[in-house]
């Protein structure tokens, strides 16, 4: 790979899915549109394509990647399924929801970052669905974004970040959603527990699993959670447990200020600090000002959830000395996943 190699954006026809396809049969990556954020795709079962995929996106060897399916027969080709990864599948594959689980021995150590678990993912996305099922492979693809940076939800973001370093990005539209996947610890059935926050909640999944999900806890400073710090107390070289629960994730380079919620005084503020943008979750009312953005007409979640990223990088293009941006209200799946994305956004690099 030469770094003046300059990505290709491929429209969604029969022909260039052929060509992708064998593309990642031939041990290649390809940029693929999900329904949550673009990710960047190999052959799971090929570990010198994989660790390519490590090396694009500049990904620390110790974050092992989700392994994305097209049926449950092939999620069980790679990690062992209990009768609860069985459930939880039917109910939400496709769709959001990664399940951590015993791995199986074909699936390369660099895929999983030398764990015994795997992470496994059917997602929703038609054509990310059909480069799986033409290419033969189950397709391990993390998000498709430098290392640290702000995910992916359309092809053109994925070349503004990567598109020295790929070749390929195929085009689906904005991601629907918006943000990751909800991850699952479901190693023990008796013990479920969410890793990473998104779309689908704690509750959703313990209604099917019949036992209480240990729900995403979010450390009030940003900082690592206690998994990681056993993790990485026990042995520096050993992986993150939970993903994204880096501290700093997600991050703009403008410094965000992430407040609990905007008052009336936030407009005067704008008013008197043109040159730092204002990030509201829904609309101001009466005539807004050019330092004034939302995420969302009305407030809904799933809009602003939707459209976090692409806000985010178009703010951080903008010269804006300062994003001040408050978090979402409530409990529910996608406020619970906002507001997560938004703390290690605001995070300071280390
Ligand atoms: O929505 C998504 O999940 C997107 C799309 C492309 O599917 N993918 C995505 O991948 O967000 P990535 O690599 O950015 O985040 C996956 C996270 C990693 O941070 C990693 O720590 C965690 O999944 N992970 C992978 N395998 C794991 C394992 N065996 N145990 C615990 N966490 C794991
Ligand atoms: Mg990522």
């Amino acid at each position: 790979m030469t770094p003046t190699m300059r990505a290709r954006i491929y429209r969604p026809t029969g022909r260039n899915l052929a060509r992708l396809a064998r593309v990642l049969a031939g041990g290649g990556l390809v940029a693929v549109p999900a329904e949550t954020v673009y990710g960047l795709a190999a052959d799971a079962l090929d570990a010198r394509a994989c660790r390519a995929i490590f090396k694009a996106k500049g990904r620390p060897a110790n974050d092992p990647l989700i392994v994305h399916v097209a049926s449950v027969q092939q999620a069980g080709e790679v990690a062992v399924l209990s009768d609860a990864a069985r459930a939880v599948a039917k109910k939400f594959w496709p769709g959001p929801l990664t399940l951590v689980l015993p791995r199986r021995p074909c699936v390369p150590r660099v895929v999983t970052s030398g764990l015994d678990s795997v992470a496994v993912r059917m997602p929703a996305h038609p054509l990310f669905l059909e480069l799986i099922r033409l290419s033969g492979c189950p397709l391990a693809a993390p998000s498709a974004n430098p290392f640290g940076y702000i995910s992916p939800t359309t092809a053109e973001h994925v070349r503004d970040g990567l598109g020295s370093r790929i070749g390929h990005i195929l085009d689906g539209g904005a991601a629907a959603i918006g943000v990751e996947s909800t991850i699952l610890d479901l190693r023990d059935p008796q013990q479920p527990a969410i890793l990473r926050p998104g779309a689908i909640s704690a509750e959703a999944l313990a209604k099917i699993l019949g036992v209480p999900v240990a729900p995403y806890v979010p450390t009030a400073s940003g900082k690592k959670s206690a998994r990681v710090a056993d993790a990485s107390t026990s042995n520096s070289a050993s992986p993150a447990l939970a993903p994204g629960l880096l501290e700093q994730h997600y991050s703009p380079r403008t410094p965000l200020n992430l407040v609990d919620a905007f008052d009336a005084g936030t407009r005067e503020l704008a008013r008197d600090h043109a040159d730092e943008a204002f990030l509201f979750l829904k609309k101001p009312t009466g005539k807004t000002r050019p330092n004034e953005f939302w995420l969302s007409t009305r407030g809904h979640l799933a809009e602003v959830a939707h459209g976090l990223f692409a806000r985010l990088r178009q703010l951080d293009d903008g010269n804006w000395r300062k994003i001040h941006v408050a978090r979402a209200p409530g409990r529910t799946a996608l406020a619970v996943a906002v507001n997560d994305r938004l703390t290690r956004a605001a995070a300071r690099r280390p």
